[in-house]
């Protein structure tokens, strides 16, 4: 598998930088560590969580494969960058003894000024009660300037002078709609100072990385495309206007990283055995009771990037194969196995009854989300901790068919299934 996608399948959280890292790494005879992880759209509302020798990390911008000192590990052009939090990440990666020699990214990302941040605060208030409950990360606003060509790109930042006049003709622009919305102005003298400081730092990590994954795709070499949030946030086909301002699917990877699309030969959904979603919108199976209170609290379900608690629900096989048909996923990878055990029955939506009275096994559109009404099938938990499982053999029966069941419903083959999130809590499922 030399391009493999590792695409979130529901609405983010899903473990994606769990997987990355322990795909990158060396494990077992059979397995090649990636020799390049690209992450393809996003910026630093991401928070990837990697759990390893080196300790806890909540990764948003640095790829996920960054822990093998020999993989190069991209950010790709499909990326939005905010040079400070970028900075800061390397710093505290440093720190921790990881090497960040192999830290590319691409000049074409798009840059997160500080403006873009401080837009994004003022627009959801302004939005009041229809806010999206952005991350608050200036995402929204950087991809909006990208689509209307006011971006300014990470490579302008070794341009100093170029950088500076665009400024100019920039700000006026963005301190007008900061000033109605009741913000403080920015000031170009103080962007410029900001600018430098970070081109200084940053410089030696700023490439055209295409030639270096064409390189690494001519060379057959073992590729990961490192997905950010999942697709019911997907800008055109999730839950609008709750959504990112990027395409989190897996047919954007290649237009993100800078390779044909004919190069992906896998694309890895990644599944939570349960839902999570983290800000507002439709989230069908959410429990508000004392079951969504245990999911959160077994699992630990707060945002890796705001703290948020996460809203918790049961597996929607809906938008599974909803995902599924977006994405055409090869495989699976079902994470946090371990926080089903012990409740004595399971739920899996596998249709929506409409308002209308008819019941759909198919993703309507999006518009009804807010209405229909789960229906669900129900499966024995099991008693017996899956925790310390390291095969098929180990789960308890009740488990092995709830997972038999995830593939049914989704249509795809379960490849991982995680039952921790230390890298060793990773079962491969050979059959
Ligand atoms: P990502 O954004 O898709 O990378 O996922 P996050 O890192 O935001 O959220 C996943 C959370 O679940 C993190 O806190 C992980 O450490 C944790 N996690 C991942 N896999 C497992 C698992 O199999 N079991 C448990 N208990 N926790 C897991
Ligand atoms: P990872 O990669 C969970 C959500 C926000 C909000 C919406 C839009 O860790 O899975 P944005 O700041 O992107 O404009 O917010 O998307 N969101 C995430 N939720 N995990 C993430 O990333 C998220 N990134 C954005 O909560 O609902
Ligand atoms: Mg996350």
């Amino acid at each position: 598998m030399p391009v493999t996608t590792i695409v979130g399948a529901q609405w983010g959280d899903e473990g994606k930088g769990r997987v990355v890292d322990y795909l990158a790494s060396p494990f077992g005879e059979n397995h090649k560590p990636a020799d390049m992880v690209v992450r393809y759209q996003g910026g630093d509302n991401a928070g990837h969580t990697v759990i390893n020798q080196l300790g806890e990390f909540k990764l948003h911008l640095v790829p996920s494969g960054i822990f093998n000192s020999s993989t190069q590990c991209i950010v790709g052009s499909g990326c939005v960058v905010n040079p400070e939090t970028l900075m800061s990440e390397i710093e505290d990666l440093s720190r921790a003894g990881v090497s960040l020699k192999n830290l590319f990214i691409s000049s074409h990302a798009h840059l997160i000024l500080p403006y873009h941040r401080q837009l994004d605060g003022l627009e959801e208030t302004a939005r009041g009660a229809r806010a999206i409950g952005t991350t608050k990360r200036g995402i929204g606003p950087a991809y909006a300037d990208k689509a209307a060509r006011w971006g300014l790109r990470v490579g302008d930042l070794l341009h100093l002078d170029r950088l500076r006049k665009r400024l100019a003709a920039i700000l006026p622009h963005k301190n007008r709609t900061i000033a109605h919305l009741g913000g403080k102005p920015e000031s170009l003298d103080s962007l410029t100072a900001l600018c430098l400081r970070l081109a200084k730092q940053l410089r030696p990590h700023i490439v055209n990385t295409l030639p270096l994954v064409r390189a690494a795709v001519e060379a057959d070499r073992v590729i990961l495309l490192e997905g950010q949030l999942g697709v019911m946030r997907d800008l055109d086909w999730g839950v609008y206007p709750y959504v990112t301002s990027s395409n989190p699917v897996a047919s954007f990877g290649p237009v993100g990283a800078g390779l044909p699309m004919r190069a992906i030969t896998d694309v890895m959904g990644v599944v939570k055995a349960y839902v999570t979603a983290v800000g507002a919108g439709p989230l069908p199976t959410e429990l508000t009771d004392e079951t969504g209170d245990r999911l959160r609290q077994v699992g630990r379900e707060y945002g890796a990037t705001t703290g948020r608690p996460r809203r918790c629900g049961w597996l929607d096989a809906v938008a599974l194969d909803y995902a599924n048909w977006l994405n055409g996923f090869t495989g699976l990878v079902v994470t946090k196995l371990d926080v089903l055990d012990g409740m004595p029955e399971l739920k899996i939506c596998t249709a929506y009854r409409l308002t209308s009275g008819e019941v759909t096994h198919r993703m309507p559109d999006l518009a009804e989300l807010e209405t229909v009404e789960p229906v669900y099938e129900r499966w024995p938990g099991w008693e017996r901790p899956t925790a310390k499982a390291r095969r098929w053999g180990d789960f308890p029966v009740a488990a092995q068919r709830y997972l038999r069941r995830i593939e049914e419903l989704v249509g795809a083959p379960i490849r991982w299934v995680s039952v921790g999130p230390e890298r060793e809590a990773m079962i491969t499922i050979t059959d």
